[in-house]
């Protein structure tokens, strides 16, 4: 369903212009920077679909893109957590905003949560595997920018990551390692997708 079209819906800056619910989601979470965005664009073999940047903090609204026609599947770009500068009334409506939207959406299969290889599971990430697991909404750990770092570390970072998740409830017990600059893990990561809708 990858191959087929594409598009950018819509922009959610709160929970009441969310698109009507009559479409399977599936949701991209993770801290600011983890590259939600950029694995969203390569998952979609797209290079600018949605918008990426090396500053933290660049997506700060739900952004919904449309997948096959037939319309199969609708992709959700979410606002980055844990972005240490971002000021506090921001912070706040991220948080309602991706919490709500998290907890409430009955369309939403499955959350995929990310993870920068480089730095494991912090705490803020345990914040929301914990709101994850009480709403009992479906998730799976993405490992990102695999490139970055060294095979031994990632194997390393990938059992350590895999240890943690196959204790939570409502997290899928296999991980997938990524990364959208060279590929690596898109393929399968396509297939989970299309398995959890
Ligand atoms: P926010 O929207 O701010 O929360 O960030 P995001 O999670 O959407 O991250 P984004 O995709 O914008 O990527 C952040 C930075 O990481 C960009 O400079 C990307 O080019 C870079 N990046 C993302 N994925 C990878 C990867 O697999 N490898 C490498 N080397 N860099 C990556
Ligand atoms: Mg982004």
């Amino acid at each position: 369903i990858f191959a087929g079209p594409i598009q950018f819906l819509k922009s959610a800056p709160s929970l009441d212009h969310l698109p009507s619910p009559d479409v399977p989601e599936i949701a991209f979470a993770g801290r600011s920077n983890v590259g939600k965005s950029s694995l969203l664009n390569a998952l979609t073999g797209r290079t600018s679909l949605a918008r990426t940047s090396v500053t933290p903090g660049r997506t700060q609204e739900l952004n919904f893109f449309d997948i096959g026609q037939p319309l199969k599947l609708r992709l959700v770009d979410m606002p980055g957590y844990g972005f240490a500068k971002a000021p506090k009334d921001m912070v706040r409506k991220w948080r309602y905003l991706v919490n709500d939207y998290l907890r409430g959406r009955q369309v939403l299969k499955r959350t995929l949560v990310l993870i920068d290889s480089r730095h494991g599971i912090k705490d803020v990430d345990r914040e929301v595997f914990e709101m994850l697991d009480k709403a009992a909404t479906s998730y799976r750990i993405v490992l990102t920018k695999t490139d970055k770092i060294k095979a031994t570390e990632l194997d390393a970072v990938y059992a350590a990551v895999g240890d943690e998740v196959r204790k939570r409830p409502a997290a899928h017990p296999d991980v997938i390692s990524t990364s959208s600059e060279k590929g690596m893990g898109i393929a399968e990561l396509r297939a989970a997708v299309i398995e959890s809708i």
